[in-house]
C-alpha cells in the first residue's frame, strides 16, 4: 500500500486528491488544522469503504514546533512515504498582519516554513520509497522577485500579496532542495493548478459583494478540483526524470527563469535555517 501525506488534505485541490488515492486503495494522511474538517474527511473516507486507510493529523502548520511535531508522528508510525503533497493554505483577502505564537507572520510560516520543514523534515522516509515525490502545490514561473528586506511580506501586508511572495519561496525551495540533494530518489515537482473552484478561493473575501463577484469569476474562468487533479495525478504516478520541474496545468515552466535562480535558493536557504533554528 502507497502513502500518500497531504497537507491541506481536507479542502479543495488536497482534498480531492486525498479521496482520488482513498478510492484507489491507496493510504492518505491529510493534515489540517481544524478538527471538524477533519471529521468530515474521516465520514467521506468511511463512505468510500476506505477508513482503515484515512488518517487526519490536526496540526496548524504555521508554527515550526508543529511541523516538527507532525514529522515525528509520522516517522514513529511509517518508514516509507511515496508522496508528500503540500497543498496547506490560507486564502482569506485581510490586511492586517496575523503573527503566530513563534514571531513569524502567519502566511509565511503556513505557506514557506512549513513546506520547507517538512520537505526536509520527511526526506529520509521518502528515500525509502520505490519513485518517491514532493509536489508543492503554489504558483511557479510568477513574474517578480524575492524582496531580501521584506521576506515575509510585512510592508504594505495583504495576505494575497503575501501569497505571491511565498510563491517565489517556494520556486526557490525546490531548487534549492533539488540542487542540495544530488544523490536524491525524490522528484520535487513545483506546480501551478491555475483558477479552481475551491472553497478557499471563492470564499477569500468576507464582504458579501466582493465574496459573490469572487465566485462568478472562478465560475467562469476556474476549473472544477476534479479537473485540475488531473495534471497532479498524472504527475505523481510518472513522475518527471529531472530532480526538479516546475508545471503551469499540463504546461512545463522553464526553470531558466529569474525566478528559479539557484544563487538566490542558496541564499534563502541559509536565512531560512537560521529563523528555523531559533525555535
Ligand atoms: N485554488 C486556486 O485557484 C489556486 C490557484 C493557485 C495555487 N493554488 C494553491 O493550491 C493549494 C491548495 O489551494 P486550495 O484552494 O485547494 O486550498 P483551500 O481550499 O483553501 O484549502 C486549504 C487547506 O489548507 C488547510 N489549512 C489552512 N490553514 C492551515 C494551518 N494553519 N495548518 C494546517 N492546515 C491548514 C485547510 O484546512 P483547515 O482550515 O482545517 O486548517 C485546508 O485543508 C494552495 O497552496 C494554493 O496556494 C490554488
Amino acid at each position: 500500500m502507497r502513502t500518500f501525506i497531504i497537507t491541506g488534505g481536507t479542502s479543495g485541490i488536497g482534498k480531492g486528491l486525498a479521496m482520488h488515492y482513498l478510492n484507489n486503495g491507496d493510504r492518505v494522511i491529510a493534515i489540517g488544522s481544524s478538527a471538524a474538517k477533519g471529521e468530515l474527511f474521516y465520514e467521506e473516507a468511511k463512505k468510500a469503504g476506505a477508513q482503515d486507510s484515512a488518517i487526519y493529523i490536526q496540526a496548524d502548520l504555521s508554527l515550526v514546533k508543529e511541523n516538527y511535531r507532525v514529522i515525528e508522528e509520522i516517522k514513529s508510525r511509517f518508514t516509507a512515504i511515496d508522496a508528500l503533497v503540500l497543498c496547506a493554505q490560507y486564502q482569506k483577502n485581510t490586511k492586517s498582519i496575523i503573527r503566530t505564537k513563534e514571531n513569524f507572520v502567519f502566511s509565511f510560516g503556513l505557506y514557506y516554513l512549513s513546506r520547507y520543514i517538512l520537505s526536509y523534515g520527511l526526506k529520509d522516509r521518502l528515500e525509502n520509497a520505490s519513485k518517491p515525490v514532493i509536489l508543492n502545490v503554489c504558483a511557479p514561473g510568477m513574474k517578480g522577485t524575492v524582496n531580501w528586506e521584506d521576506l515575509q511580506s510585512e510592508k504594505n501586508y495583504s495576505n494575497i500579496k503575501s501569497i505571491m511572495h511565498g510563491s517565489r519561496l517556494n520556486d526557490l525551495l525546490g531548487v534549492s532542495f533539488a540542487t542540495n540533494n544530488k544523490e536524491t530518489k525524490i522528484r520535487y515537482i513545483l506546480f501551478n493548478p491555475g483558477a479552481v473552484q475551491t472553497n478557499g478561493t471563492m470564499e477569500a473575501f468576507e464582504q458579501p459583494i466582493m465574496r459573490a463577484l469572487t465566485k462568478l469569476l472562478y465560475k467562469l474562468i476556474g476549473s472544477s478540483v476534479e479537473k485540475a487533479i488531473q495534471p497532479i495525478i498524472r504527475l505523481l504516478e510518472s513522475p518527471p526524470a529531472a530532480a526538479l520541474s516546475a508545471y503551469m496545468k499540463n504546461q512545463e515552466v522553464s526553470l531558466t527563469m529569474e525566478t528559479f535562480n539557484n544563487n538566490n535558493a542558496q541564499n534563502l536557504n541559509k536565512i531560512t535555517e537560521e529563523y528555523v533554528k531559533q525555535i
